[in-house]
């Protein structure tokens, strides 16, 4: 069977680069809906006035300081049962990013990127289905580089973690070379692969720590995903199988 394999390194190919924007995600959306772009295209703003973020939040960054950006993914033959891995590539492909700069980050399940618990990236996939197939994905990412205060909120930087600061563009290259590998993964079917991979990313994985679903709070190991991308805890000898929004962390 003759395998396919992502096109030349589409990722970053053609870039967009907006001072300001309401959402790179929304930006994308209408490009998409105009054909106004390619597999690849890469959004970036340097402030979004209504940044959204998972669950319905809002996702703040201060102006120019950190990535914030959209690419646009056109899978050939992308069925929806396998959307999850798209959340697995784009985590894998930030996780290899923090990697260049020596940070070494985890992801909270789904796609949550933190570092030491505090996040450092986050993730908005928004998908286009056509019958049973994904027809275009919209990959929102929000990387912090450069912020150095977040008040209260439970987060960090690249900036933060190595007392420096770096350049958005080296950071951005570095995340396009990732995608590119990582995203080939999906077009070769490389799903165990995939799969195995971000498993060992998952924070508090084979670590005991207190979680809460419908029933109330209880203590578990999480021991990984299983193929459909859903969360799989141990409670005792008993292996409980979670979606999104069905299990909470207690602990972060
Ligand atoms: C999360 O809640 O963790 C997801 C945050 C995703 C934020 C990024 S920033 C660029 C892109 N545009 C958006 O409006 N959201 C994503």
């Amino acid at each position: 069977m003759k395998q396919s394999s992502l096109e030349m390194n589409v990722f970053g190919k053609e870039i967009i680069h907006l001072s300001s924007v309401d959402s790179t995600n929304n930006f994308a959306a209408t490009l998409l809906s105009n054909q106004l772009c390619q597999n690849g295209t890469a959004i970036l703003a340097d402030a979004q006035s209504f940044g959204r973020g998972q669950r319905g939040n809002t996702w703040q960054s201060e102006n120019g300081k950190n990535l914030l950006l959209s690419f646009i993914f056109k899978p050939d033959n992308l069925s929806v049962q396998r959307q999850h891995e798209l959340t697995w590539a784009t985590s894998l492909s930030i996780l290899k990013t923090l990697g260049k700069f020596n940070i070494h980050a985890e992801v909270k399940w789904p796609n949550d990127v933190l570092v030491y618990g505090k996040k450092i990236a986050g993730i908005l996939i928004e998908n286009q289905i056509t019958g049973d197939s994904i027809s275009s994905s919209v990959i929102g990412i929000g990387l912090n580089v450069n912020q150095t205060d977040f008040s209260s909120i439970q987060a960090t930087s690249i900036s933060n973690e190595l007392n420096n600061q770096y350049s958005k563009e080296l950071v951005f290259q570095e995340l396009c070379d990732s995608m590119n590998v990582l995203f080939d993964q999906i077009v070769k079917n490389e799903s165990d692969i995939l799969k195995s991979a971000y498993e060992n990313t998952l924070f508090q994985k084979g670590k005991i720590g207190q979680y809460e679903d419908q029933l109330g709070t209880f203590d578990g190991k999480i021991i990984g995903v299983d193929e459909n991308g859903f969360l799989l805890v141990k409670v005792e000898k008993e292996i409980r199988t979670y979606g999104i929004k069905e299990i909470r962390y207690c602990s972060k």
